[in-house]
């Protein structure tokens, strides 16, 4: 088998496992004796190691915001998504549910996402910090080195082709940079073999509209970049 078909058949096969657990069902006639089969296909809401991972660590109590949290937020989205976008911290609502960006930012990322075509059923969302800093205080830098492990795994595991950082926190920590926002835009990274771009947070676009416009740029470029490397053709 050519290198690069034997990569993807190694990628389909870890996406499979993060959906379905580590039993494979193949179409065609079974190779196995009637007797060695099982009498049906497993449930496909069995765990993969995503969902096995949360269990892990969502009584975390690592750090103090374990004590004052409501909720663990995880994250949420397609575990086989090709997109991830990376938040900072839970706020109220978020930290009330359980689910990354459900309040007021998060609307506008549901537009924002539904203006390239998509929507989070498509993509994965996260943040760096898995617990709501009281009061929407940026994460300490203490916070962010207890939480980091646990978005390095989940990212791991995840595996996507891009990821989109939202704002200056989940940039600067994620790419362990000091340069404004401003100027990371500009630029693409990689992170663990991932290319990085990065983007206004949401809520920042909600405080300040003058920000909407190029953030509108950024979102078409990552349409245009998660198109080209998902092998989609471009938008007319
Ligand atoms: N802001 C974030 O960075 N993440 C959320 O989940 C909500 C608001």
């Amino acid at each position: 088998m050519p290198a690069l078909a034997q990569e993807d058949a190694a990628r389909y096969l870890r996406r499979h496992r993060l959906l379905f657990g580590d039993q494979l069902w193949l179409s065609g006639p079974s190779p196995l004796p009637p007797s060695a089969r099982a009498a049906s296909p497993p449930e496909q809401t069995q765990a993969g190691p995503l969902e096995a991972f949360r269990t892990e660590i969502k009584d975390c109590q690592n750090c103090p915001l374990g004590a004052t949290r409501t909720k663990f937020v995880f994250g949420v989205g397609n575990p086989a998504a090709d997109l991830v976008f990376v938040g900072e911290a839970p706020g109220a609502e978020e930290d009330r549910i359980g689910e990354p960006f459900v309040g007021r930012a998060g609307k506008l990322l549901d537009k924002m996402l539904a203006a390239i075509g998509l929507s989070r059923q498509d993509v994965y969302i996260l943040n760096v910090l898995k617990c709501r800093p009281p009061g929407n205080r940026d994460p300490l830098p203490a916070e962010v080195s207890e939480c980091e492990p646990y978005l390095q795994e989940q990212l791991r595991l995840l595996e996507p082709k891009l990821i989109v950082t939202l704002g200056r926190v989940a940039a600067q920590t994620l790419l362990r940079e000091q340069a404004s926002l401003k100027e990371m835009r500009s630029r693409t990274y990689e992170y663990a073999g991932i290319e990085v771009r990065t983007t206004y947070h949401p809520a920042a676009l909600l405080r300040n509209p003058n920000w909407k416009a190029p953030a509108w740029e950024d979102f078409q470029k990552i349409r245009d970049r998660y198109r080209e490397l998902t092998g989609q053709p471009p938008v007319a």
